[in-house]
């Protein structure tokens, strides 16, 4: 009886050391994540640009195929997928920023200041 409650104990201690340690190593498989990217200030835009990939990416589903590469190069810090700047023609046709900003899978172009900061 005891020695089976001991037995039991060591299982459980065991089980937590297992899902701690497996929790770290799916922390250090999570790829180092880019800094905040500043994009150049084009044309008339309203105010700088800052895309954030902490706010973007899931660390406990770390997604990047649903950007890269199909809405965004990898290759070219800031670039739209063809590698060019990124535009607002391209975004309301569902190209970079606009494959969700479309106002219903995420917000939308009606409030500028979402997106272009003004400092
Ligand atoms: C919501 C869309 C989105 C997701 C998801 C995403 N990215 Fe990005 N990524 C971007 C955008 C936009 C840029 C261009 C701005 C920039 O360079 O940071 C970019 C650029 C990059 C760059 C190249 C430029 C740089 O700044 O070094 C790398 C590397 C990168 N992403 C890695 C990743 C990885 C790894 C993941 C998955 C863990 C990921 N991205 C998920 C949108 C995304
Ligand atoms: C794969 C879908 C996806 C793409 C592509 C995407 N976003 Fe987002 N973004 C989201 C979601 C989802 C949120 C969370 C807010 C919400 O639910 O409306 C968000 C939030 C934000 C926020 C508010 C949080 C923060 O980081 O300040 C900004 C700003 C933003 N996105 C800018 C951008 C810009 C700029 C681009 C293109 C360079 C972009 N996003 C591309 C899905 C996306
Ligand atoms: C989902 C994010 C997002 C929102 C919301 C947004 N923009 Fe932009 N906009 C961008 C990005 C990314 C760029 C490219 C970088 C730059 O030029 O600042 C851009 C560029 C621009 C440009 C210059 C290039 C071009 O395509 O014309 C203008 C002008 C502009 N935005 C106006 C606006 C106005 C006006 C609003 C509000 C009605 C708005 N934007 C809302 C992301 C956004």
């Amino acid at each position: 009886m005891r020695s089976s409650t001991r037995c039991g104990a060591a299982a459980v201690v065991l089980l937590l050391v297992l899902a701690l340690w497996s929790a770290v190593a799916a922390q250090s498989k999570m790829p180092k994540l880019p800094a905040p990217y500043q994009f150049a200030q084009t044309g008339d835009s309203p105010g700088k640009v800052t895309f954030n990939h902490a706010s973007h990416v899931d660390e406990s589903a770390p997604s990047c195929t649903s950007c890269h590469p199909k809405a965004f190069s990898i290759l070219k810090a800031g670039a739209a997928a063809d590698g060019k700047p990124v535009t607002h023609a391209a975004m309301e046709k569902g190209q970079a920023c606009g494959a969700c900003h479309d106002g219903k899978k995420s917000f939308g172009f009606d409030d500028c200041t979402l997106c272009h900061r003004s400092q």
